[in-house]
């Protein structure tokens, strides 16, 4: 059967299986849909608009308000097609704002493209011949329609995966480079390489590689930075990279699903991971969003009154993992917010329609229990004590911003370290950049703390998860 699909302005007829739920079908057409529990029918974030009604599923009751139910909006794993029907994609899912930071007009193929390819978002740019870096854009990942996390993408079809975002990476460089440098952690360096990803479902963890990658593609070559385990991907080498590495230790914490940690300096590496959760990216936070146009990324309270800051000063549209952390301090400091993550009542409004629940809450609280355990437990491991490190540098899809006192005061970070702490945005896209150019200075001693496995994990991981 047929229905159409009608996306930016545009009615495109699609092709539908029976018995295949409308977010298959928008997976099959390519389109970039946000789907972050991957159809498991329990982020209610995955919604179309439909032209009629349809009778809504226990699911779409739960998780959609009676008003969306009104509008005939309903979720696209919770949707079987029925011919005529006409689906227009509602999620919060707009392109990430764009940086540019120099227009460059030339068509010439010398120059070189550099991407890095996060599990939500795509950042594409290029290096001119001084090592500039020229037309950044950042789009959000085409593969998103398989899930927020790497396992829900390791699990999914990674041929369809690996097709998506070789076509995405031709439109975003649009035949302007020749050669593509990439960094992205362990898993979607082998989806992007359609390499299997089965060794990297469970124990013991076998990737079928690690080191630099070279493949040739109709319209590019791609060279890939090394990884450096199953879970410490390219986008943590690019990282330390973009640190530039010292005498002194620095410390590099990239938050996200899977929070990786390093700590180096000009000799060695001590690297590790911790599974936070999608929280820090707003993936299962009731009005989460990723830092784009609207997300809450800041917020007070000055004189009792509410200070809040959006992405690019739009109206408020959500929360992203900036704006939690300070708003998780701020009702924790004023005792909203208990020790245990309970609001009384459930929830508290922030602005508008956007509220924090208690759920949301201990969400938190688990991914920043998983990055404080981490960290501390790589600084003992490897010997080394808060006073010794130089700098701690905070990257991923957390936000614009990182208010330093939230970390203290939340926990995420000890408050030693959180006075040195600051947010470098994304230091792997810069370190593939220089990469790419040449300057590759990195510490050749490497070691790999699998905390995660250590049993003393546990055990510091539930002393840190109260407020
Ligand atoms: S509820 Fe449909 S993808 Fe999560």
């Amino acid at each position: 059967m047929q229905i159409t699909l009608c996306l930016n302005g545009e009615k495109l007829k699609q092709e539908c299986k029976s018995n295949e739920s409308l977010l298959c079908a928008l997976r099959r057409a390519g389109v970039c849909f946000f789907a972050p529990c991957s159809g498991k029918g329990t982020c209610g974030k995955c919604k179309v608009k439909l032209n009629y009604f349809t009778e809504p599923t226990e699911t779409e009751k739960k998780l959609l308000t009676e008003k969306e139910i009104s509008q005939n909006i309903r979720l696209a794993c919770r949707t079987y097609p029925e011919g005529g029907m006409e689906v227009e994609p509602v999620s919060e899912f707009t392109p990430v704002a764009t940086a540019q930071v120099e227009e460059k007009t030339t068509e010439s193929a010398s120059l070189r493209a550099i991407a890095d390819i996060g599990t939500t978002t795509v950042t594409v740019g290029f290096t001119d011949e001084k090592g500039n870096i020229v037309n950044v854009k950042s789009e959000n990942n085409a593969q998103s329609a398989y899930g927020a996390d790497v396992i829900s993408r390791i699990e999914g079809d990674i041929q369809m995966q690996h097709e998506l975002i070789i076509k995405q990476l031709e439109k975003m460089i649009n035949g302007k480079a020749d050669i593509l440098y990439i960094c992205g952690n362990t898993a979607m360096m082998h989806i992007l390489l359609n390499e299997d990803c089965s060794g990297l479902k469970h124990h013991p963890y076998k990737p079928v590689f690690l080191d630099s990658q070279q493949k040739k593609f109709e319209k590019f070559d791609i060279i890939t930075l090394p990884c450096m385990s199953e879970f410490i991907g390219a986008d943590i080498t690019a990282g330390i990279i973009a640190a530039k590495p010292e005498k002194r230790y620095k410390l590099l914490i990239d938050l996200g699903t899977n929070a990786e940690i390093a700590l180096f300096n000009e000799d060695k590496i001590f690297a590790s991971s911790a599974a936070a959760g999608p929280a820090f990216e707003g993936a299962n936070i009731s009005c989460g969003m990723a830092a784009t146009d609207g997300a809450i990324c800041s917020f007070s309270f000055e004189n009792n009154m509410k200070n809040i800051r959006t992405v690019n000063s739009a109206a408020p549209a959500g929360i992203c993992g900036s704006g939690l952390l300070d708003i998780v301090a701020a009702l924790r400091s004023k005792e909203i917010i208990a020790e245990n993550g309970r609001i009384d009542g459930g929830s508290y409004s922030i602005t508008g329609d956007i509220v924090i629940t208690t759920h949301d809450v201990h969400e938190f609280m688990l991914a920043k229990a998983a990055v404080r355990t981490g960290t501390d437990m790589l600084l003992h491991k490897a010997g080394i004590n808060a006073e010794e490190i130089k700098e701690v540098i905070l990257s991923g899809g957390f936000g614009t911003y990182l208010n330093p006192e939230s970390a203290a005061i939340t926990g995420l970070l000890d408050s030693a370290l959180a006075a040195k702490a600051s947010f470098a945005g994304n230091t792997a896209f810069c370190g593939t950049a220089m990469w790419a150019s040449g300057s590759r200075t990195l510490p050749q001693n490497v070691e790999i703390l699998s905390l995660a496995t250590d049993p003393e994990f546990s055990e510091n991981f539930i002393e840190n998860i109260s407020l």
